[in-house]
């Protein structure tokens, strides 16, 4: 079949993905040079528009908080494997970030006098430890939605060129530098070259790769799998977040601060089981530790008249607070399960929600490639996609917001400053040629496979052998599995053969995307022969600083992974025992 045309534009930046990070990133940018943002998406259907509970700051409005006990807690959070240097700018800046985002017009609850209203959150706590605090700044519980508005609204108030459903395919990556990208557009096929001095990757997570999970079924980590194959390294890729109330079977999110406004989870005895493992912030534990107490629960008979399944309870809250601090929650409970929440216990199992892991950064969002930070000219990473290292091996609630807009705008501050330094990168005259290679190959197949069955295949299989716990026998079968669904899925056959909003080409594109990084976290997995944080091994069941305090770099390498490691950057907190 012939090859689609190829449209050509020019800016000076590019940003992919228009959720929080993309928007913030684009804001920025567009204060010193020409940007556009191609999204495979409506900006506004972003999943930072699913993020509910809220966003962390130490503002203090309810109770004393200081950033250095926000910085604490995500380090201890993330189990050590944080780089310091950036949660610190990540907890002083979020305090600026919110009231930026206050003066944008972000509708925050208020408390009486009319603060920002604040409200707890899993492993947020005053004086490094001692007792839960007040610090997720929210609009009831749909604070993503919010940001996702004002974000958008100012980025078109200065004129930042959109466009939509525009499907990242390929980076143009030349001569150690990247100068653009190709995009797919959805609506007429064509595919469109962007030459650009710089290229921001804001494209999300990739939970997609899971049975049950939080994310859209657009979270199929295009920017990650993309960078990979053009040579940039994966880091820490072995540490996938589950949360621990997910819709039973659904996994649809019940957002933290359901427990942060005084919901309790018990088991099938009616049993408040979190005092057993987490006797100080009992349900507000970090997400790890929850999801391994359900699992646990779940395992020793102790679910739900012994089902998978635990109960999340909020009927002892006064009805009125639920349904005006919750209100999204509670719609979804009663559409998809058909229960009021006011007055019956929401069934919930731990549901994949977010990839700690990603493509890894500085702390101005530029992609560096190696053991020693060097930068990759021209090309920037934030958000989800991204791996600062801001969350180390499991991240605090509400500080994936934080992360999307603090780093989020770094990286468009930075392209901002460099812009006028930098030259617009030659290309070459055939630097669409694999982006038409991989779309008319899988356009001509007649192999027979169908992408949905891959699909659920792979789901199946990373539910099974890579969730919360995780063992050397099941991670093998799951490498087994995977490098047999990735050899069918050479022969997957798009049967739709038109131009024209061709979401079957769309789903085969990233079914091989998801492919690509099942495999490599289930190596990675493989590797990490310790438990820290969301990685649990039950072979080998304590964290081993002495030989494991370092992430990991996944690099494609001639169709295997090569792996090579990088250090922690330890600043004021010294790895301890983790306790709650
Ligand atoms: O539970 C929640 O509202 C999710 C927040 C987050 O992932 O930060």
């Amino acid at each position: 079949m012939s090859l689609p045309p190829v449209v050509r534009h020019q800016y000076d930046a590019v940003i992919v993905g228009a959720g929080g990070a993309g928007l913030m990133a684009a804001l920025e940018a567009s204060k010193g040079c020409r940007v556009a943002v191609a999204s495979k998406l409506y900006p506004t259907r972003s999943h930072t528009g699913t993020a509910q509970g809220g966003i962390g700051a130490a503002l203090g409005n309810l109770e004393s908080d200081r950033w250095e006990w926000h910085m604490f807690d995500t380090v201890k959070g993330g189990d050590y494997l944080c780089d310091q240097d950036a949660v610190e700018i990540m907890c002083q800046e979020a305090i600026e970030v919110v009231y930026d985002l206050e003066h944008m017009g972000l509708p925050f609850n208020r408390t009486p006098e009319g603060k920002i209203d604040q409200r707890r959150f899993g492993g947020h706590t005053i004086e490094f430890g001692k007792a839960p605090v007040r610090r997720s700044c929210y609009a009831a519980d749909r604070t993503g939605h919010m940001i996702l508005q004002t974000l958008y609204q100012q980025c078109i108030k200065r004129g930042v060129e959109f466009f939509d459903e525009f499907r990242l395919i390929d980076l143009l990556i030349q001569d150690g530098r990247c100068g653009g990208l190709i995009a797919l557009c959805l609506a007429t096929g064509e595919l469109h070259l962007f030459h650009a001095k710089a290229v921001l990757l804001a494209t999300g997570g990739f939970g997609r790769m899971y049975k049950v999970t939080s994310n859209a079924h657009t979270l199929t980590g295009d920017g990650c799998a993309i960078a990979f194959r053009r040579g940039v390294p994966l880091e820490d890729m072995e540490f996938f977040q589950f949360h621990p109330t997910g819709i039973h079977k659904l996994g649809i999110l019940i957002t933290e601060g359901a427990r942060g406004e005084g919901g309790i989870l018990r088991n099938g005895k009616g049993e408040r089981f979190m005092e057993r493992y987490a006797p100080t912030l009992l349900d507000l534990a970090p997400r790890d530790m929850v999801s391994r107490a359900i699992y646990r629960e779940i395992r020793e008979g102790r679910g739900i008249q012994g089902r998978d399944y635990v109960h999340l309870d909020l009927t002892h809250l006064d009805p009125a607070v639920v349904e005006r601090k919750l209100p999204d929650i509670t719609d979804f409970v009663r559409t998809y399960l058909g229960i009021n929440p006011v007055k019956e216990a929401i069934p919930c199992q731990p549901t994949a929600h977010y990839a700690m892991g990603g493509i890894p950064t500085n702390v101005n969002a530029q992609v560096v490639i190696d053991a020693d930070n060097s930068p990759l000219p021209g090309l920037y990473a934030a958000g989800e996609c991204a791996c600062v290292s801001v969350h180390g091996a499991n991240r605090l609630g509400t500080n994936s917001l934080v992360d999307i807009v603090v780093f989020g705008r770094r990286g468009g501050r930075h392209i901002a400053q460099q812009i006028s330094k930098l030259d617009l990168p030659p290309l070459s005259a055939d630097a669409q040629g694999r982006a038409q290679e991989e779309t008319s190959r899988l356009m001509s197949n007649l192999g027979g496979e169908s992408a949905a069955r891959i699909r659920a295949e792979l789901q199946q299989v990373m539910m099974d052998h890579a969730s919360v716990y995780r063992e050397e026998r099941g991670l093998k079968e799951a490498l087994a599995a995977i490098a047999a669904l990735r050899s069918r899925y050479r022969r997957v056959d798009v049967s739709d053969k038109s131009m024209r909003f061709n979401t079957e080409l769309e789903e085969a594109l990233e079914l091989g995307y998801l492919l690509d990084l099942s495999w490599v976290t289930v190596v990675a997995a493989l590797e990490r022969r310790e438990s820290r944080g969301a990685h649990s091994r039950e072979d080998f069941p304590t964290r081993d600083d002495a030989h494991w305090l370092k992430h990991s770099l996944a690099f494609a390498s001639n169709g295997t992974i090569r792996f090579d490691s990088k250090p922690v950057s330890i600043t004021r907190f010294q790895p301890q025992e983790r306790k709650y």
